[in-house]
């Protein structure tokens, strides 16, 4: 093997599975497989090898090969953000001001306002606008660490308008230089023009999934199942549809209120279960019982002033626990995986090792990518993330530093 990448003197986080690759929860809830003095081998954009010590000297190198001193510092997996919102235009300055003097946001919803508002901005959008954005949002991601990210629709709403920010979704994930799983948010809010049609806009839903399926436009299926939004029982259909058309399906589940989607998203086999601030026990046991991996979000808790999910209550009932960004104008402006994983660590409970699985190795599964990246193992995805630090437990500590220092994906260096 003649390496092309090789980093060497590093405190190496390769999150290793212990037995077989599987999301990660009880002991292994807060195992990163730290080695210190390590060094990490890739060739061509794959992960060869990794050791302790001098081991490096003996492997043989292509004659262009790039190699890093590390001096120290952490080499980690880059990061999986398995939950963003990233396809919108405007913002919520003026919402966020009145919810802050104590409007509530499914309140301001209801009045046409919140998600409607993003939605008028988002149709107003051209397709240039729209994917300068998305662009822009991406680089941002990638500067500070994500390696692997999940982009959703969701601010179109009827079926034509979410087809087109797949379509710009689908165009930028093409051209990223990194792993890009697009979702389709197909119940996101009932369009105004559609309150006496309830019915029939949800079943429009359900129709559209096949089209996207078709197109090749998104791997997985949404819907934000809430008091006031959408029901279970509107959210069947779609769930069902999604798998006929083999795609995956997700939920916003128990964001603001228990109504059962939890254990629902586990009997639906859905890929993940997300937010889930407040599932009740029975969708927590459903979760751990099915190995399907909870996606906190605490930037929506922390920017909406919510009780954000407790992280103990999941990882004490073997839920696997991944966390993610949320990123979307509405709940968490946030932005990258550093300010996730120690809102995680702050507001939910994670351990900073805990937050870290849930930021790699359990995101990449809640993606469905878990034997493809979040974990230095070989023959995965060289996605690597070097910070300026020997010490991981200060992502969750120094808030809002600068602590990605080098990124790379498929052994490419990006930021
Ligand atoms: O994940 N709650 C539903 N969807 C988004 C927020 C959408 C918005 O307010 O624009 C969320 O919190
Ligand atoms: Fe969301």
């Amino acid at each position: 093997m003649e390496a092309d990448l090789v980093i060497r003197r590093a405190r190496l986080l390769t999150l290793a599975p212990l037995r077989e690759e599987k999301p990660r929860a009880g002991a292994a809830a807060g195992d990163v497989g730290a080695i210190d003095d390590g060094w990490i081998a890739a060739r061509d954009g794959v992960v060869a090898a990794t050791g302790r010590g001098d081991g490096w000297q003996d492997l043989d190198r292509t004659s262009d090969a790039v190699e890093v001193d590390a001096e120290g510092r952490v080499v980690m997996p880059g990061f999986v953000d398995a939950h963003t919102h990233l396809c919108y235009a405007g913002q919520r300055w003026d919402e966020f001001v009145t919810r802050k003097s104590g409007a509530d946001y499914l309140a301001v919803l209801e009045r046409g306002g919140g998600i409607h508002a993003t939605v008028r901005a988002t149709r107003e959008a051209s397709d240039d606008d729209l994917l300068a954005l998305l662009r822009r949002r991406l680089a941002r991601a990638i500067a500070l660490g994500t390696t692997t990210i999940e982009v959703k629709s969701g601010y179109g709403l009827e079926p034509a308008e979410e087809l087109r920010q797949l379509r710009l979704i689908a165009a930028a994930a093409k051209e990223s230089r990194i792993d890009v799983a697009v979702t389709y948010l197909a119940l996101h809010a009932l369009p105004a023009a559609r309150v006496d049609d309830r019915r029939g806009f949800v079943r429009d839903a359900a129709l559209a999934v096949r089209r996207v399926a078709d197109e090749g436009l998104a791997e997985a299926v949404d819907a934000f199942v809430e008091n006031g939004v959408f029901d279970i029982d509107e959210v069947r259909p779609l769930a069902k549809a999604a798998s006929e058309a083999g795609l995956a399906l997700t939920l916003h589940a128990d964001q603001l209120n228990d109504v059962g989607a939890t254990a629902f998203a586990a009997r639906a086999h859905a890929r993940s279960a997300d937010h889930v601030a407040n599932a009740s026990a029975d969708g927590l046991r459903a979760l751990a019982r099915a190995a399907i991996p909870a996606v906190l979000l605490p930037g929506s808790a922390f920017f909406v002033g919510y009780a954000p999910p407790n992280a103990r209550r999941f990882l004490a009932a073997d839920v696997p626990v991944a966390v993610a960004t949320d990123h979307n104008p509405g709940t968490s402006p946030l932005e990258g995986m550093p300010t996730a994983i120690a809102l995680g660590v702050v507001l939910c409970g994670l351990t900073p090792h805990e937050a870290i699985v849930a930021a790699t190795i359990n995101g990449a599964h809640a993606l469905g990518r878990g034997g493809r990246t979040g974990a230095l193992v070989k023959g995965r995805r060289a996605d690597i993330a070097m910070l300026d630090s020997d010490d991981e437990r200060e992502i969750a500590y120094r808030l809002g530093a600068p602590i990605v220092r080098e990124v790379y994906a498929s052994g490419r260096r990006i930021a």
